[in-house]
C-alpha cells in the first residue's frame, strides 16, 4: 500500500460518541462471559452466549460471517494466537483463552480482545498475560495528537522484549469506524514498511498486541483460520478500541480500572 492510497476516516465528536455506545455494549459482553471461562466449558458454548448477549442489546456481531468466519467471537487457546474458531474443544485448568469480539451498533464497530485464565495459571502463563496487558497499556499511553502511529508499536515492542517475549508482526491493529478494518494499520512493533501517519484528533484505532513466549513466527492451522505460534509456545492477545482526542487517548472499550482498563 502506498502512502497516497491511505484513507483515514477521522471521526467527529458525535461519531466517537456513537462508537463509545457500541464499545460499551462490547465491554458488558466481556464482563458477562468471564465467569463462563472455566474448566470443562467448550469454546462453542462461550460463543453462543457472546452472540446472544450482543443480539439482546440490539446489536450485530462484527465477526459473524466476516470473510466467512463462522463464529461471533474468535476464541484462541494457548498456542493459538488469534482467529480460533469456536467449537467442541473443552477448556482445561491452566489454559489461557484469547477471546476477540466485535460489535456493530447503529452502523459503528467496536473491537476488543482479552486473554482470560482458566482456573489457576502456572507462572509462565500468568506472567505472559500480565506483560501483554502492560504492552497494550504502554501502547495506548504513547498516543498523542501530533505523534506518529509508530510510537505505539515501539512502546509495545520495547516492553515485550524487556520481559523476554516476542511480538507477532504478521498481524497488526487497525483503524475502525463504519468498517471493522480501516486505515491506518497499527503495527505492534517497530515497522519500516507501513505508512506512518501523524495522529490527529478523531482518529479511532484498535490496538491489539499479540505477544509470544517463544518465536514471533506464526503459521495458519489446517482449518485455514486459526493462527498458531510456529513453535507451539503460548501467545496472548489484548485489544482495545481507542479514540485519539486533544486530551489524549480515550479507551472506548474500557471495562474497569485495572491494567490497561481491564
Ligand atoms: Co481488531
Amino acid at each position: 500500500m502506498s502512502w497516497s492510497k491511505q484513507k483515514i476516516n477521522l471521526k467527529s465528536a458525535d461519531q466517537v460518541d456513537k462508537m463509545q455506545a457500541s464499545a460499551e455494549v462490547l465491554a458488558s459482553v466481556f464482563l458477562s462471559i468471564r465467569d463462563l471461562v472455566v474448566p470443562g466449558a467448550t469454546t462453542a458454548a462461550i460463543d453462543e452466549v457472546v452472540e446472544s448477549k450482543i443480539r439482546e442489546a440490539g446489536c450485530i456481531p462484527s465477526f459473524k460471517g466476516y470473510h466467512g468466519f463462522p463464529g461471533s467471537a474468535c476464541i484462541s487457546v494457548n498456542e493459538e494466537v488469534v482467529h480460533g474458531i469456536p467449537g467442541s474443544r473443552e477448556l482445561v485448568e491452566g489454559d489461557i483463552v484469547g477471546i476477540d469480539i466485535g460489535v456493530i451498533k447503529d452502523g459503528w464497530h467496536a473491537d476488543s480482545a482479552e486473554t482470560m485464565p482458566v482456573g489457576e495459571l502456572g507462572d509462565t502463563a500468568s506472567q505472559l498475560l500480565q506483560t501483554t496487558m502492560e504492552c497494550l497499556e504502554k501502547g495506548i499511553a504513547a498516543i498523542a495528537v501530533g505523534k506518529r502511529i509508530s510510537v505505539i508499536g515501539m512502546a509495545i515492542e520495547q516492553h515485550a522484549r524487556a520481559n523476554g517475549y516476542s511480538v507477532v508482526e504478521s498481524l497488526v491493529g487497525h483503524g475502525i469506524g463504519r468498517e471493522l478494518h480501516e486505515d491506518p494499520q497499527v503495527p505492534n512493533y517497530r515497522c519500516f514498511t507501513m505508512p506512518d501517519p501523524v495522529m490527529e484528533e478523531g482518529l479511532v484505532i484498535a490496538i491489539e498486541p499479540m505477544i509470544n513466549c517463544g518465536t514471533k513466527r506464526v503459521v495458519t492451522a489446517r482449518d485455514e483460520w486459526t493462527i498458531v505460534t510456529a513453535d507451539k509456545e503460548l501467545s496472548a492477545h489484548f485489544e482495545h478500541t481507542v479514540a485519539v482526542t486533544a486530551d489524549g487517548p480515550k479507551i472506548l472499550t474500557r471495562r474497569g480500572s485495572g491494567i490497561a482498563a481491564f
